[in-house]
Protein backbone atom coordinates (compact mmCIF):
# COMPACT_ATOMS: atom_id res chain seq x y z
CA UNK A 1 0.00 0.00 0.00
CA UNK A 2 1.28 3.42 -0.57
CA UNK A 3 2.41 5.32 2.49
CA UNK A 4 0.66 8.92 2.71
CA UNK A 5 0.46 11.28 5.26
CA UNK A 6 -2.16 14.90 6.00
CA UNK A 7 -1.20 17.50 7.27
CA UNK A 8 -2.76 20.78 7.79
CA UNK A 9 -1.95 22.88 4.82
CA UNK A 10 1.92 24.18 5.16
CA UNK A 11 2.74 28.04 5.17
CA UNK A 12 6.65 29.28 4.00
CA UNK A 13 8.20 31.65 6.57
CA UNK A 14 10.56 33.07 4.09
CA UNK A 15 9.91 33.02 -0.16
CA UNK A 16 11.32 34.92 -2.66
CA UNK A 17 8.65 35.36 -5.45
CA UNK A 18 10.27 38.50 -7.06
CA UNK A 19 8.31 41.10 -9.13
CA UNK A 20 7.31 41.61 -12.78
CA UNK A 21 7.50 39.00 -15.57
CA UNK A 22 9.01 36.71 -12.85
CA UNK A 23 6.93 36.75 -10.40
CA UNK A 24 3.84 35.50 -12.59
CA UNK A 25 5.88 32.48 -13.19
CA UNK A 26 6.92 31.05 -9.60
CA UNK A 27 3.68 32.60 -7.24
CA UNK A 28 1.33 29.49 -8.35
CA UNK A 29 3.78 27.02 -7.50
CA UNK A 30 4.18 27.88 -4.09
CA UNK A 31 0.62 28.47 -4.07
CA UNK A 32 -0.43 25.07 -4.92
CA UNK A 33 1.06 23.55 -1.36
CA UNK A 34 1.08 26.43 1.00
CA UNK A 35 -1.59 28.96 1.97
CA UNK A 36 0.56 31.47 3.11
CA UNK A 37 4.07 33.27 2.67
CA UNK A 38 6.04 36.01 4.39
CA UNK A 39 7.61 37.49 0.85
CA UNK A 40 11.09 39.12 0.88
CA UNK A 41 11.32 42.51 0.29
CA UNK A 42 14.71 42.24 -1.72
CA UNK A 43 13.32 43.34 -4.80
CA UNK A 44 15.78 45.96 -7.51
CA UNK A 45 13.72 48.53 -5.86
CA UNK A 46 13.86 47.23 -2.23
CA UNK A 47 10.65 47.30 -0.61
CA UNK A 48 11.12 49.92 2.44
CA UNK A 49 7.17 51.36 3.05
CA UNK A 50 3.73 50.28 3.46
CA UNK A 51 2.83 51.81 0.36
CA UNK A 52 5.50 50.11 -2.25
CA UNK A 53 4.71 46.97 0.22
CA UNK A 54 0.75 47.70 -1.14
CA UNK A 55 1.83 47.82 -4.29
CA UNK A 56 3.89 44.80 -3.95
CA UNK A 57 0.91 42.73 -2.36
CA UNK A 58 -1.50 43.78 -4.89
CA UNK A 59 1.25 42.59 -7.72
CA UNK A 60 1.41 39.02 -6.30
CA UNK A 61 -2.66 39.02 -5.70
CA UNK A 62 -3.25 39.49 -9.63
CA UNK A 63 -0.32 36.88 -10.37
CA UNK A 64 -2.46 34.69 -8.56
CA UNK A 65 -5.12 34.41 -11.05
CA UNK A 66 -7.93 33.75 -8.52
CA UNK A 67 -6.12 30.92 -6.28
CA UNK A 68 -6.61 31.19 -2.48
CA UNK A 69 -3.15 32.30 -1.06
CA UNK A 70 -2.16 35.07 1.13
CA UNK A 71 0.83 37.21 0.96
CA UNK A 72 2.25 38.16 4.03
CA UNK A 73 4.59 41.44 3.42
CA UNK A 74 7.39 42.20 4.68
CA UNK A 75 9.43 45.74 4.96
CA UNK A 76 13.02 46.16 4.15
CA UNK A 77 14.98 47.85 6.73
CA UNK A 78 17.37 50.07 6.31
CA UNK A 79 19.79 52.54 8.10
CA UNK A 80 16.96 55.27 7.20
CA UNK A 81 14.01 53.27 8.33
CA UNK A 82 11.79 56.03 10.93
CA UNK A 83 10.14 54.68 13.59
CA UNK A 84 7.02 56.26 12.51
CA UNK A 85 7.58 54.03 8.97
CA UNK A 86 7.09 50.50 11.21
CA UNK A 87 3.90 52.28 12.83
CA UNK A 88 2.07 52.39 9.64
CA UNK A 89 3.19 48.93 9.08
CA UNK A 90 2.50 47.56 11.83
CA UNK A 91 -1.39 49.54 11.39
CA UNK A 92 -1.55 47.95 8.01
CA UNK A 93 -2.36 44.40 8.73
CA UNK A 94 -0.80 43.28 5.87
CA UNK A 95 2.69 43.86 7.25
CA UNK A 96 4.30 40.74 9.35
CA UNK A 97 7.68 41.50 9.79
CA UNK A 98 10.91 43.60 8.76
CA UNK A 99 13.40 42.36 7.12
CA UNK A 100 17.53 43.16 8.30
CA UNK A 101 20.18 42.31 5.34
CA UNK A 102 23.81 43.51 6.73
CA UNK A 103 24.17 45.29 3.28
CA UNK A 104 26.25 43.66 0.86
CA UNK A 105 25.38 40.24 2.50
CA UNK A 106 23.43 38.65 -0.65
CA UNK A 107 21.19 38.84 -3.72
CA UNK A 108 19.76 42.69 -4.20
CA UNK A 109 20.87 43.83 -0.51
CA UNK A 110 23.28 46.55 -1.31
CA UNK A 111 20.25 49.15 0.37
CA UNK A 112 20.69 46.95 3.77
CA UNK A 113 22.01 48.00 7.06
CA UNK A 114 25.34 49.41 8.03
CA UNK A 115 25.52 49.31 11.53
CA UNK A 116 22.76 48.09 13.12
CA UNK A 117 23.03 51.03 15.68
CA UNK A 118 21.60 53.10 12.92
CA UNK A 119 18.52 51.36 13.52
CA UNK A 120 17.66 51.17 17.07
CA UNK A 121 14.61 53.66 16.75
CA UNK A 122 12.93 51.46 14.47
CA UNK A 123 14.11 48.15 16.36
CA UNK A 124 12.59 50.00 19.57
CA UNK A 125 9.39 50.71 17.42
CA UNK A 126 9.07 46.96 16.74
CA UNK A 127 9.55 46.03 20.05
CA UNK A 128 7.56 47.77 21.26
CA UNK A 129 4.68 46.99 18.65
CA UNK A 130 5.47 43.31 18.95
CA UNK A 131 6.96 43.20 14.76
CA UNK A 132 9.10 40.76 13.94
CA UNK A 133 12.44 41.35 12.73
CA UNK A 134 14.16 38.81 9.88
CA UNK A 135 17.28 38.67 10.07
CA UNK A 136 20.21 37.36 7.33
CA UNK A 137 22.09 36.20 10.06
CA UNK A 138 25.80 36.38 8.20
CA UNK A 139 28.71 38.75 8.53
CA UNK A 140 29.56 40.68 5.12
CA UNK A 141 33.35 41.36 6.52
CA UNK A 142 35.50 40.17 3.16
CA UNK A 143 37.95 39.11 5.96
CA UNK A 144 36.27 36.56 7.75
CA UNK A 145 35.52 33.02 6.19
CA UNK A 146 32.65 32.97 4.27
CA UNK A 147 31.66 29.45 5.82
CA UNK A 148 31.94 30.83 9.20
CA UNK A 149 29.96 34.20 8.70
CA UNK A 150 26.94 33.06 10.50
CA UNK A 151 28.80 31.91 13.48
CA UNK A 152 30.76 35.41 13.51
CA UNK A 153 27.34 37.35 13.17
CA UNK A 154 26.17 35.40 16.22
CA UNK A 155 28.68 36.43 18.96
CA UNK A 156 29.25 39.89 16.32
CA UNK A 157 25.52 41.54 16.09
CA UNK A 158 22.98 38.80 17.13
CA UNK A 159 23.92 38.42 20.90
CA UNK A 160 24.47 42.61 21.45
CA UNK A 161 20.94 43.16 19.53
CA UNK A 162 19.29 40.73 21.73
CA UNK A 163 20.57 42.23 24.77
CA UNK A 164 19.75 45.61 23.33
CA UNK A 165 16.23 44.66 22.91
CA UNK A 166 15.34 42.16 24.82
CA UNK A 167 11.99 41.79 23.90
CA UNK A 168 12.31 42.22 20.03
CA UNK A 169 10.92 38.82 18.37
CA UNK A 170 13.53 37.58 16.36
CA UNK A 171 13.66 35.25 13.45
CA UNK A 172 16.90 33.97 12.49
CA UNK A 173 16.30 33.09 8.63
CA UNK A 174 17.78 30.21 7.45
CA UNK A 175 20.20 28.83 9.55
CA UNK A 176 22.96 26.62 9.04
CA UNK A 177 25.51 25.78 11.26
CA UNK A 178 25.30 23.67 14.66
CA UNK A 179 26.35 27.17 16.56
CA UNK A 180 22.86 28.58 15.66
CA UNK A 181 21.26 25.37 15.96
CA UNK A 182 22.15 25.85 19.83
CA UNK A 183 22.27 29.61 19.76
CA UNK A 184 18.37 29.72 19.28
CA UNK A 185 17.56 26.90 21.51
CA UNK A 186 19.44 28.22 24.54
CA UNK A 187 17.46 31.92 23.71
CA UNK A 188 14.38 32.95 25.18
CA UNK A 189 10.74 32.03 23.48
CA UNK A 190 11.03 35.31 21.07
CA UNK A 191 14.07 34.10 19.16
CA UNK A 192 13.50 31.70 16.68
CA UNK A 193 14.70 30.13 12.98
CA UNK A 194 13.43 28.96 9.81
CA UNK A 195 15.15 26.33 7.95
CA UNK A 196 15.35 25.58 4.33
CA UNK A 197 14.18 22.20 2.35
CA UNK A 198 18.06 22.63 0.69
CA UNK A 199 19.87 23.10 3.87
CA UNK A 200 18.02 19.80 5.37
CA UNK A 201 19.27 17.81 2.16
CA UNK A 202 22.22 18.99 0.97
CA UNK A 203 25.86 19.53 2.49
CA UNK A 204 28.38 22.04 0.99
CA UNK A 205 29.86 18.91 -1.55
CA UNK A 206 26.92 19.11 -3.57
CA UNK A 207 28.49 22.27 -4.56
CA UNK A 208 31.35 20.38 -5.94
CA UNK A 209 30.20 16.79 -6.98
CA UNK A 210 31.22 16.11 -10.55
CA UNK A 211 32.32 19.95 -11.13
CA UNK A 212 31.11 22.91 -9.94
CA UNK A 213 27.19 23.27 -10.03
CA UNK A 214 25.96 26.99 -10.07
CA UNK A 215 22.68 25.66 -8.97
CA UNK A 216 23.20 24.33 -5.61
CA UNK A 217 25.23 27.81 -4.39
CA UNK A 218 22.82 29.83 -2.16
CA UNK A 219 23.47 32.16 0.49
CA UNK A 220 24.01 31.04 3.42
CA UNK A 221 26.38 28.70 1.77
CA UNK A 222 26.04 25.32 1.96
CA UNK A 223 27.87 23.67 5.05
CA UNK A 224 29.24 20.63 6.27
CA UNK A 225 27.86 17.50 6.76
CA UNK A 226 27.55 17.48 11.19
CA UNK A 227 25.90 21.01 10.34
CA UNK A 228 23.31 19.65 8.48
CA UNK A 229 22.89 16.98 10.78
CA UNK A 230 22.29 19.44 13.73
CA UNK A 231 19.72 20.69 11.30
CA UNK A 232 17.97 17.84 10.80
CA UNK A 233 17.77 17.34 14.86
CA UNK A 234 16.54 21.00 15.34
CA UNK A 235 13.57 20.35 12.61
CA UNK A 236 12.49 17.03 13.81
CA UNK A 237 12.62 17.78 17.37
CA UNK A 238 9.38 18.94 17.87
CA UNK A 239 10.45 22.15 19.36
CA UNK A 240 8.45 25.13 18.04
CA UNK A 241 11.55 27.79 17.66
CA UNK A 242 12.01 26.00 14.46
CA UNK A 243 9.85 26.04 11.56
CA UNK A 244 10.10 26.00 7.47
CA UNK A 245 10.86 28.81 5.63
CA UNK A 246 11.68 27.71 1.67
CA UNK A 247 14.07 31.08 0.91
CA UNK A 248 12.89 29.81 -2.42
CA UNK A 249 15.07 32.43 -4.53
CA UNK A 250 14.45 31.52 -8.29
CA UNK A 251 17.46 33.21 -10.94
CA UNK A 252 17.01 32.40 -14.49
CA UNK A 253 19.56 29.70 -15.64
CA UNK A 254 22.04 32.44 -17.56
CA UNK A 255 22.49 34.48 -14.02
CA UNK A 256 23.14 30.88 -12.22
CA UNK A 257 25.16 29.38 -15.02
CA UNK A 258 27.75 32.40 -15.51
CA UNK A 259 31.42 33.22 -14.54
CA UNK A 260 29.77 34.95 -11.26
CA UNK A 261 26.36 33.11 -11.02
CA UNK A 262 24.11 34.84 -8.36
CA UNK A 263 22.89 32.90 -5.29
CA UNK A 264 20.02 30.99 -4.87
CA UNK A 265 18.06 27.74 -5.04
CA UNK A 266 14.66 27.33 -6.75
CA UNK A 267 12.78 25.13 -4.42
CA UNK A 268 9.14 26.60 -4.41
CA UNK A 269 8.04 24.10 -7.57
CA UNK A 270 8.50 20.89 -4.75
CA UNK A 271 9.15 22.64 -1.86
CA UNK A 272 6.90 20.61 0.65
CA UNK A 273 7.54 17.38 -1.37
CA UNK A 274 11.02 18.06 -0.41
CA UNK A 275 10.94 18.59 3.58
CA UNK A 276 8.36 15.49 3.89
CA UNK A 277 11.73 14.02 2.32
CA UNK A 278 14.21 15.18 4.50
CA UNK A 279 11.82 14.49 7.25
CA UNK A 280 11.45 10.86 6.48
CA UNK A 281 15.31 10.15 5.97
CA UNK A 282 14.74 10.92 10.02
CA UNK A 283 11.99 8.66 10.35
CA UNK A 284 10.44 11.63 11.39
CA UNK A 285 7.73 12.40 9.16
CA UNK A 286 5.20 12.72 12.68
CA UNK A 287 6.96 16.22 13.70
CA UNK A 288 6.33 17.64 10.00
CA UNK A 289 2.86 18.94 10.95
CA UNK A 290 4.22 20.94 13.41
CA UNK A 291 7.26 22.27 11.35
CA UNK A 292 5.34 23.23 8.41
CA UNK A 293 2.29 24.14 9.55
CA UNK A 294 1.64 25.31 13.21
CA UNK A 295 4.59 26.49 14.82
CA UNK A 296 5.59 29.28 12.32
CA UNK A 297 1.35 30.49 12.40
CA UNK A 298 1.75 30.37 16.03
CA UNK A 299 4.91 32.94 16.55
CA UNK A 300 3.45 35.23 14.19
CA UNK A 301 0.37 35.39 15.77
CA UNK A 302 -1.75 34.44 12.67
CA UNK A 303 -4.54 31.39 12.69
CA UNK A 304 -3.18 27.64 12.32
CA UNK A 305 -4.82 26.74 8.47
CA UNK A 306 -8.13 24.70 8.15
CA UNK A 307 -7.44 23.16 4.84
CA UNK A 308 -5.18 19.93 4.72
CA UNK A 309 -3.24 18.67 2.02
CA UNK A 310 -2.44 15.39 1.19
CA UNK A 311 1.20 13.89 0.37
CA UNK A 312 2.12 10.18 -1.09
CA UNK A 313 5.54 8.83 -0.75
CA UNK A 314 5.56 7.86 -4.76
CA UNK A 315 8.42 8.46 -6.56
CA UNK A 316 8.41 11.50 -9.35
CA UNK A 317 10.56 13.34 -11.71
CA UNK A 318 11.84 16.65 -11.23
CA UNK A 319 11.44 19.06 -14.18
CA UNK A 320 15.07 19.84 -16.04
CA UNK A 321 14.00 23.36 -16.30
CA UNK A 322 10.95 25.38 -15.52
CA UNK A 323 9.70 28.23 -18.06
CA UNK A 324 10.73 31.50 -16.97
CA UNK A 325 9.85 33.87 -19.96
CA UNK A 326 12.46 34.32 -22.48
CA UNK A 327 14.28 32.48 -20.15
CA UNK A 328 14.39 29.20 -18.05
CA UNK A 329 14.12 28.25 -14.43
CA UNK A 330 15.99 25.42 -13.22
CA UNK A 331 14.11 24.04 -10.22
CA UNK A 332 16.06 22.14 -7.00
CA UNK A 333 17.39 18.76 -8.20
CA UNK A 334 15.95 18.81 -11.63
CA UNK A 335 15.90 16.20 -13.62
CA UNK A 336 16.53 13.67 -10.04
CA UNK A 337 13.50 11.53 -8.45
CA UNK A 338 11.76 13.29 -5.86
CA UNK A 339 10.36 10.47 -3.33
CA UNK A 340 7.27 12.30 -2.02
CA UNK A 341 4.10 13.76 -4.03
CA UNK A 342 1.90 16.43 -3.35
CA UNK A 343 -2.06 15.37 -4.44
C1 LIG B 1 18.32 35.18 -2.08
C2 LIG B 1 17.87 35.87 -3.38
O1 LIG B 1 18.27 35.44 -4.44
O2 LIG B 1 17.08 36.83 -3.27
N1 LIG B 1 19.40 34.29 -2.37
C3 LIG B 1 19.77 33.20 -1.65
O3 LIG B 1 20.79 32.59 -1.97
N2 LIG B 1 19.07 32.79 -0.62
C4 LIG B 1 18.68 36.19 -1.10
C5 LIG B 1 18.86 35.65 0.30
O4 LIG B 1 17.88 35.31 0.97
O5 LIG B 1 19.99 35.56 0.75
ZN1 LIG C 1 16.10 34.64 1.33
Amino acid sequence: MTHSITLIKPDDFHLHLRNGEALKHVVKHTARQFSRAIVMPNLPTPVTTTIQAKDYRDEIIKGLDGIAFEPLMTLYLTDNTEAHEIEYAKQSGFIHGVKLYPAGATTNSDAGVSDIKKCYGALEAMEKLGLPLLVHGEVTDPEIDIFDREAVFIDTVLTPLIHHFPNLKIVFEHITTTQAVDFVRSAPANIVATLTAHHLLLNRNAIFTGGINPHNYCLPVLKREEHRQQLIKAATSGSEKFFAGTDSAPHAKSAKESSCGCAGMYTAYHAIELYAEAFDSAHSLNKLEGFCSIFGAKFYGLKTNTETIELTKESWEIPEFLPYGEEKLIPFRAGENCHWQLK
